[in-house]
């Protein structure tokens, strides 16, 4: 599988987004983070704001659901112009009632799981969902450091989908930067959200390549 990179805009200026999304156009998806204050400590935007820049991305967006309830909450944002739409597992009633509604509404479909969330629940479902986000860190803030032992479970998951022969993607959030993203990649994961060292770089476009030559060497 190539490897995606997929910038985070958490670490854009938030008063300048449209700006700043034509700085990853070099990029495979925007990755948006949605918190609503309750399942993280932190809040960021809503669907009115996901409808907007999805208009004016030049890249397609990927959203990251940091919200309670996700059942009720999650279809508008595939209503509202997301390619892919990522819950947490913690945070759903229904998983694959919700995922199946979110294919229904033509996104991908993510599953999200905090580093102490076990990967298992979901190796029997790969057919139901296009996508393992591993959280490499606590989710709520952006600049956080790799968690080490987030690796294993990323194996894992790998491993399972190669051996029920799915086209799953596993992707990671959390602390990927230079100096992490060859192991992330090596361990299997193949989509790669970077939000502090793509846009604290100096010019986002290159580190953007940067990363993606550092996944596959
Ligand atoms: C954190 C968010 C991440 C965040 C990553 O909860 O889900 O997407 O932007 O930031 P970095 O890449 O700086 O660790
Ligand atoms: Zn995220």
């Amino acid at each position: 599988m190539p490897a995606l990179i997929n910038p985070s805009i958490l670490s854009a200026d938030f008063a300048n987004l449209e700006r700043d999304l034509g700085r990853i156009a070099n990029a495979d998806y925007a990755h948006v983070d949605v918190m609503d204050n309750h399942f993280v400590p932190n809040l960021t935007l809503g669907v009115p704001v996901v409808t907007r820049l999805a208009e004016v991305s030049p890249v397609p967006l990927d959203l990251h659901l940091m919200i309670e309830d996700a059942d009720r909450w999650a279809p508008a944002y595939a209503e509202a112009g997301a390619a892919s739409v990522t819950f947490h597992l913690e945070a759903a009633q229904a998983p694959v009632r919700l995922a199946r509604e979110l294919r229904a509404g033509g996104a991908r479909v993510g599953v999200a799981l905090r580093p102490a969330t076990p990967v298992e629940p979901l190796l029997d479902l790969l057919d139901e969902i296009d996508m393992i986000l591993v959280m490499t860190v606590e989710p709520g803030f952006g600049g956080q450091s790799f968690i080490e032992g987030t690796l294993p479970k990323i194996r894992r998951a790998r491993a399972a989908t190669d051996e029920a022969g799915a086209a799953t993607w596993i992707q990671v959030d959390g602390g990927v930067a230079r100096g992490t993203i060859a192991r992330i990649a090596q361990a299997g994961a193949n989509v790669f959200v970077a939000g502090s060292a793509v846009y604290g770089a100096d010019d986002p476009a290159a580190e953007i390549d940067a990363l993606r030559a550092l996944a596959t060497s």
